[in-house]
């Protein structure tokens, strides 16, 4: 089983600051030494451009550089690298598909779903393109429990939906969509509809098995899943990758340039224009290794039990506090949103912050389903691997602290 103290000492931030606690790991994880030792040994033992040079130094930066992208390809069990594109993060990655698949496939009158619960990065791109092209963003509301109302996808999707982007874990409800059914249902709907999966909070905490989820596209940061910022990764399907124009001009995604025209290589280095975050992506393999080492089953099930304790204490010691989304943690990620009917919510992360405890405050990038809920903002914890019940304890003891100073 996973002892989050054990856990706890491999990540050097906790020996240098003993009294964090780290509830904030939706908006970025905290790294493993192994994944800083990377960083460091790329820098100092083969820091080298990857593909251009003949020497070896830059061999073994592009072998360690592509070997990232073979254990990304079993990790999310992909069917081959050729599917794997590395990009900045997932933002990058859903704005790619944005202007490659979406400036292509979409036309005056077209439409596109998605969410309420949508991060802004899966939401705006989709939102600015239908205004550019004249068409219809059909936006699939809550159900009466917090979750998706997809039992009326009809609703959302029909004949002229050209594409359903949908994330897969809220990352303010914390709620767990049932991506596979949704998509096996609005394929039924629509077969040609192509969907895209905003696995940003999905990956890091639960086994994500993209063709078991029969998504078309799946995105994902390395940052909040234990690895170095400056990472996303994008995963298509490669029939569908090998129909899209490239996103980013640049070095190594041709094979030929002359004045009056230019080949592009293959997937995915059509994609993958300029040098990469080359540390970055190295040191990402460390963090999947961390994480299939500990187990994502047991990482989940560790978040479902510290949330379904956090949200119990909540009910039972706070009156004048609400938490959003299914109370229920059975199908939630390790994310406990709220908000105090009388205190802002960015006091209440400032008085926590005089306590070393870190949480977000504000609209976490998803406004459009604050204005669904009627609010402006909610205060979040968030739970990953490293986080011990005694955390959540001194939530709680902290959140007591507010209600006296803010009274
Ligand atoms: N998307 C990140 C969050 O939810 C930054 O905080």
């Amino acid at each position: 089983m996973l002892n989050p103290d054990t856990i706890k000492k491999d990540f050097p931030i906790f020996k240098n600051i003993p009294e964090l606690i780290y509830l904030d790991s939706t908006a970025t994880s905290l790294k493993p030494k192994i994944v800083i030792d990377k960083l460091r040994e790329y820098y100092e033992t083969y820091s080298a451009n990857i593909y251009r040079g003949i020497y070896h130094l830059s061999e073994r930066a592009t072998e360690e550089y592509e070997k990232t992208r073979e254990i990304i390809v079993s990790f999310i069990h992909a069917k081959s690298s050729e599917e794997v594109i590395f990009t900045r993060n997932t933002s990058e990655s859903l704005n790619l598909l944005c202007y490659s698949l979406g400036e292509e496939i979409i036309k005056k009158g077209d439409e596109i779903a998605t969410t309420i619960m949508e991060h802004h990065s899966n939401f705006v791109p989709w939102q600015q393109l239908l205004i550019k092209k004249g068409g219809k963003l059909a936006v699939i509301k809550l159900d009466k429990d917090g979750g998706l109302d997809v039992l009326h996808l009809e609703k959302y999707i029909s004949k002229k939906t050209k594409i359903l982007c949908l994330t897969y874990v809220s990352n303010v409800l914390g709620v767990a969509n049932e991506i596979k059914k949704i998509i096996q249902n609005a394929k039924k709907i629509n077969p040609s509809i192509i969907t895209i999966v905003d696995a940003a909070q999905a990956v890091p905490h639960r086994k994500v098995d993209v063709q078991d989820l029969g998504c078309d596209f799946l995105a994902f940061s390395s940052h909040k899943m234990l690895g170095p910022t400056g990472v996303g990764v994008l995963w298509g399907r490669k029939t569908l990758l090998d129909a899209m124009p490239p996103f980013l001009y640049g070095g190594e995604m041709i094979s030929e340039v002359h004045v009056r025209n230019t080949k592009f290589k293959e997937t995915p280095h059509k994609f993958e224009a300029g040098t990469p975050a080359i540390a970055e992506v190295i040191a990402l393999k460390e963090a999947v290794r961390y994480l299939e080492k500990v187990g994502l089953k047991e990482i989940e099930n560790h978040e479902q039990k510290l949330a379904s304790y956090a949200i119990k204490r909540l009910g039972d010691e706070f009156k004048n506090l609400h938490v959003i989304g299914p109370k229920n943690a059975e199908n939630k990620g390790g994310i406990v949103s709220f908000y105090f009917k009388k205190y802002h919510p960015h006091d209440v992360a400032q008085i926590l912050s005089e306590k070393n405890i870190c949480v977000r405050a504000g609209n976490h990038c998803a406004m459009p389903l604050h204005e669904e809920l009627n609010l402006t903002a909610t205060v979040r914890a968030s739970f990953y691997l490293y986080n011990t019940q005694s955390d959540v304890d001194a939530l709680i003891d902290g959140l007591h602290d507010v209600s006296r100073i803010l009274k």
